[in-house]
């Protein structure tokens, strides 16, 4: 399995194609003779870091360079500098490897809380910085990061690689080409089943200090999608939501019953994930747990989960649309729906990437049915599909069809990678506009931020009175 996802993630055929369509494939220059390659580094050399570490090792090696590591946990930087001896820092020493090791990008993949002051220190030590979604958890690290990128006229690269995604593409398409007239709304509905969706409530992110809550840490992707499928700004926001189904309180009020503390060890549990199944998950975590104590496998009914599992929210958008949107984190089922209303018409786009949740003989979930012989990926009545359906007032439904993508994340991964690695080598500019900075991050989790803050006054919130020091429009 290649490391740009998540092994609990649903790998559909949109995430298993190995070559793209030319005609989501950016164009880029040929790099020119005798040029230095760009010298990274690498700040959190976690799960999400591989998908960086193998890029600049392959595809993009003529371009770039790891030149050093920066991690509190050793042994996850011993997973990828098997070969390599590079320098390696412990975060508070993030000025002192910029300085030292010439970095001139720092690629931020830590748990979403540090993001903020990652960026923020990389600037101001001088370089420019990729950073991974969502840009931060909270107003004050949106002031925080947009303060240092003022005050150093540096650059920050966010990575949405849903927009990739060619189905994401192709509604912007579809929009973009006013085949629906002028938005009036969007209802958005996004299922994680109880193998992905409970991964939420397993790591980090299950305390919403360390991730603002999937509003903040999912959902920051599709509120990316909508603000820029629409070209428009969150103004308002109102929330719903709480925690329903995981989490201690939940399952004893269901009568779960004792549950084990943690995964690995725990035979025929279908939420239970075992890290000794899976060598990278092995390596990453359980063989690097005596460094800091982490545990990536606790159980998702353990004490101790403080992020929500069932959300709705109201979104008012500056240009009049309206957003409905859902979330849900223990559905049979994994994908997203989008319905687009317009003044023409009407577009829908249907993902499904996991029909149905498959367990083996012995009670444990099948992470990748397609990868066992005989097994069945799909359900006849669900099959998985990627669907975008366009209709038009007094005509009849058409099919519009998606290039293939290539890789994890609906095919999006490699083709952002693309453009982050070879911005500057880009011929021409993208008529899509996938490309994402520091602006389009602070758009994205406004809506998280808002609607977190909406759940606690249990009011709507005025995406300004946050004050995350810009202006979003
Ligand atoms: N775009 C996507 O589809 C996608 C997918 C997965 C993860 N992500 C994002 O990538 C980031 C990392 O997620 P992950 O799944 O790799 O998590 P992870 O837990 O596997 O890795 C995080 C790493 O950061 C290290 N770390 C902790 N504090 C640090 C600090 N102050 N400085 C440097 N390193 C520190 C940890 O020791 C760990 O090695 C998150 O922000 C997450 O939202 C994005």
């Amino acid at each position: 399995m290649s490391v740009d996802q998540n092994p609990t993630a649903p790998r559909p055929p949109s995430s298993r194609s190995t070559t793209a369509s030319a005609s989501v494939i950016p164009d880029f220059d040929p790099v020119p003779p005798g040029r230095p390659r760009r010298r990274y580094a690498v700040v959190g050399t976690g799960h999400r870091a591989g998908l960086y570490i193998e890029a600049l090792r392959g595809e993009h090696a003529d371009v770039g360079q790891i030149v050093a590591w920066c991690d509190p946990n050793p042994g996850r930087i011993d997973y990828y500098d098997e070969q390599d001896g590079l320098p390696r820092f412990r975060p508070d020493q993030l000025e002192e490897m910029v300085a030292r090791c010439r970095v001139d990008v720092v690629i931020v993949t830590t748990p979403d809380l540090h993001h903020a002051e990652m960026v923020d220190r990389a600037l101001r030590a001088g370089a420019d910085v990729v950073v991974e979604k969502p840009l931060t958890i909270d107003a004050p690290g949106c002031r925080r990061i947009t303060r240092a990128v003022r005050e150093t006229g540096r650059d920050v690269v966010m990575t949405f690689n849903y927009r990739y995604a060619p189905r994401n593409s192709s509604l912007r398409e579809v929009i973009a080409a006013g085949l629906v007239g002028e938005v009036t709304s969007v209802h958005f509905e996004w299922a994680l089943d109880t193998v992905h969706g409970a991964d939420y409530f397993r790591r980090w992110h299950r305390d919403k200090a360390n991730s603002g809550g999937l509003l903040v840490h999912k959902s920051s992707h599709h509120f990316d999608l909508v603000n820029w499928w629409l070209n428009d700004v969150p103004e308002r926001v109102f929330a719903l939501g709480g925690l329903r189904f995981y989490g201690d309180g939940a399952a004893a009020q269901r009568g779960l019953g004792d549950r084990p503390e943690r995964g690995t060890g725990t035979p025929g549990d279908p939420f239970s994930l075992d890290l000794r199944d899976d060598p990278r998950l092995k390596a990453l975590y359980l063989d690097a747990e005596h460094h800091d104590g982490y545990r990536r496998d606790l159980d998702p009914f353990a004490p101790g989960v403080s992020i929500e599992d069932n959300l709705s929210l109201l979104v008012e958008y500056a240009g009049g649309a309206a957003l409905t949107y859902s979330l849900n984190a223990h559905s049979p089922w994994e994908g997203y729906r989008v319905t687009v209303n317009g003044t023409a018409g009407r577009a829908e786009l249907e993902v499904i990437e996991r029909s149905f949740v498959e367990l083996d003989v012995n009670g444990r979930v099948v992470l990748d049915p397609s990868a066992t012989p005989g097994a069945t990926a799909d359900d006849g009545l669900r099959p998985q599909r990627d669907r975008l359906v366009v209709q038009r007032h007094w005509e009849r439904p058409q099919e519009y069809a998606i290039p293939d993508g290539i890789g994890g994340h609906g095919g999006g991964d490699a083709i952002l990678l693309k453009d982050v690695f070879r911005r500057d080598l880009r011929r021409g500019s993208d008529p899509r506009a996938r490309a994402a900075g520091c602006l389009d991050g602070v758009r994205a989790v406004a809506v998280g931020i808002a609607a977190n803050r909406s759940l606690q006054t249990r009011l709507p919130v005025d995406v300004t009175d946050l004050e995350l020091g810009v202006d979003l429009v």
